[in-house]
């Protein structure tokens, strides 16, 4: 290859969705067909991440996909739990995935976490599909297993086909009312403008083939040009979360999208006050299934490259925030790349004004999301930050002299039992949610309450 060592990375594919519409059954049913189909090994399960090389996209996507019209090595999976906020998955300048998968459950429609990841979606402006999960749910459905669509619809019922028929025109209509024009995906010509849907089930393997051949077309058609990267050059990533683990202390589970990382390597990380400086002690990767039963749920390795994900165990990593940026310095000037990331975190940085609530979320990117709704209904902050509800947020609510401001509003996070005790006693109103729109409304609604 003449480009080296500039090569194609790894896609990232984000998938999203309500809390039990089928987002890790979906990546587990990918891995299974892959066992089954002998390549079990093949299949790298990452932190936070599972790739699937392009042979084994070609294998189970059988005749729809010719792995020699694409070039890009595979894709790689992030799961997202419904309950966390993938607001997490951004990296400098937008969206961390490159593109994503918005699960959504035929028979339980569009939910609130549906509705909150097509907005963030939209606002990043990430090219997505919608998987219409669950088919084999539609009472009287023929099982017909890791069949594509097609061959699938054709073998049922008239009766259950219009049963189908009609959850997935719902599906495209729900799209339709929150602007987006979207088709079942045999008929989308240009999937940049349309959105294309995916019927699919998790459990029988129905329409995954359809389902990853979009995924790889997709991806080859639109990304082409943000997949080159230097592989070899100093990594870039995204902590996806911050987490306590035994005998490693904080370690920062990070998403990796250009460059390498080495077991040696000097970091700068976006902390709470200022950039983190630290050296790499150990890159973990999760055991492959078979040895689970290891003393350690890790296994060291010494090297990664982009696309993947990885924990990083480092010492002072305490102040490090979801979200937050990763780079590796190697070779550099060490003020020039913590220059880099210091830019990068005054990006994200929330305007705060003189008076206004008090906004607390579980990641920077949540953060920024949280910033961006309240800017459009118009609610001034005084304060933002990733972390728990602490008793110094109660402190800075409660010196707001208009009641309206006497407020924080936290998403995803928890509230420190002191915190509550505090804001009984000073009068400052705590409001918690994991979707933020709702959060806002109950905000609002307790705003209409004191207009009154
Ligand atoms: P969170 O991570 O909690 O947000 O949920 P999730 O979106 O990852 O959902 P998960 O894969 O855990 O599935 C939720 C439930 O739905 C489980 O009981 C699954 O077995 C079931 N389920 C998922 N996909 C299908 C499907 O295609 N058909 C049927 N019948 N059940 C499914
Ligand atoms: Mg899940």
């Amino acid at each position: 290859d003449t480009r080296d060592p500039t090569s194609l990375r790894t896609p990232i594919v984000a998938v999203l969705g309500h809390v039990d519409h089928g987002k890790t059954s979906l990546l587990d049913k990918i891995r299974g067909s892959a066992v089954i189909e002998g390549e079990a090994g093949a299949i790298t399960q990452h932190i936070g991440a599972t790739a699937v090389p392009l042979d084994i996209i070609s294998t189970i996507a059988g005749d729809l996909v010719d792995p020699d019209d694409f070039d890009l090595p595979g894709l790689l999976f992030i799961d997202t739990p419904g309950h966390h906020s993938f607001t997490t998955l951004r990296s400098r300048g937008g969206a961390l995935a490159d593109i994503a998968i918005l699960v959504v459950d035929v028979n339980d429609g569009f939910q609130p976490q549906t509705l909150e990841a097509l907005d963030i979606l939209k606002r990043s402006e990430t090219p997505f599909i919608v998987a219409a999960n669950k088919i084999d749910t539609v009472p009287g459905w023929n099982p017909n297993e890791d069949s594509p669509i097609n061959d699938t619809y054709e073998s049922q019922s008239e009766r259950v086909r219009q049963r189908l028929d009609e959850s997935l025109y719902e599906i495209i209509g729900n799209l339709s009312d929150e602007g987006f024009s979207a088709d079942l995906y045999w008929r989308v010509q240009n999937f940049q403008r349309n959105v294309g849907v995916v019927p699919v089930s998790a459990m029988t393997g129905e329409g995954v083939p359809d389902l990853l051949t979009v995924m790889m077309g997709l991806s080859q058609r639109y990304m082409k040009e943000e997949m080159e990267i230097d592989v070899a050059g100093p990594g870039v990533g995204t902590v996806l979360e911050v987490k306590e683990e035994k005998g490693f202390g904080t370690t920062i589970d990070t998403v990796l999208y250009d460059g390498t990382i080495r077991s040696d390597d000097q970091l700068v990380v976006g902390g709470q006050n200022e950039p983190i400086v630290t050296e790499v002690r150990a890159l973990l990767q999760p055991r492959p299934l078979a040895e689970i039963r290891t003393e350690s749920r890790f296994e060291k390795v010494d090297e990664v490259s982009a696309a993947s994900g990885i924990k990083v165990a480092a010492p002072e990593l305490a102040d490090a925030m979801a979200g937050a940026p990763v780079r590796v310095v190697r070779n550099r000037d060490l003020e020039e790349v913590v220059a880099e990331v210091q830019a990068e975190l005054a990006d994200i940085a929330v305007d705060t004004a003189e008076e206004g609530v008090v906004v607390k979320a579980d990641t920077l990117g949540s953060l920024e999301a949280m910033a961006d709704a309240l800017g459009d209904a118009e609610v001034p902050i005084v304060r933002a930050e990733v972390g728990d509800v602490a008793p110094r947020d109660v402190s800075v609510a409660s010196t707001a002299d208009d009641g309206k401001q006497k407020a924080i509003l936290g998403f995803n996070v928890d509230v420190l039992d002191d915190a509550d005790d505090r804001a009984e006693i000073e009068d400052v109103t705590i409001f918690t949610d994991e979707v933020i729109y709702q959060l806002i409304e109950e905000y609002e609604e307790y705003v209409e309450g004191i207009e009154k």
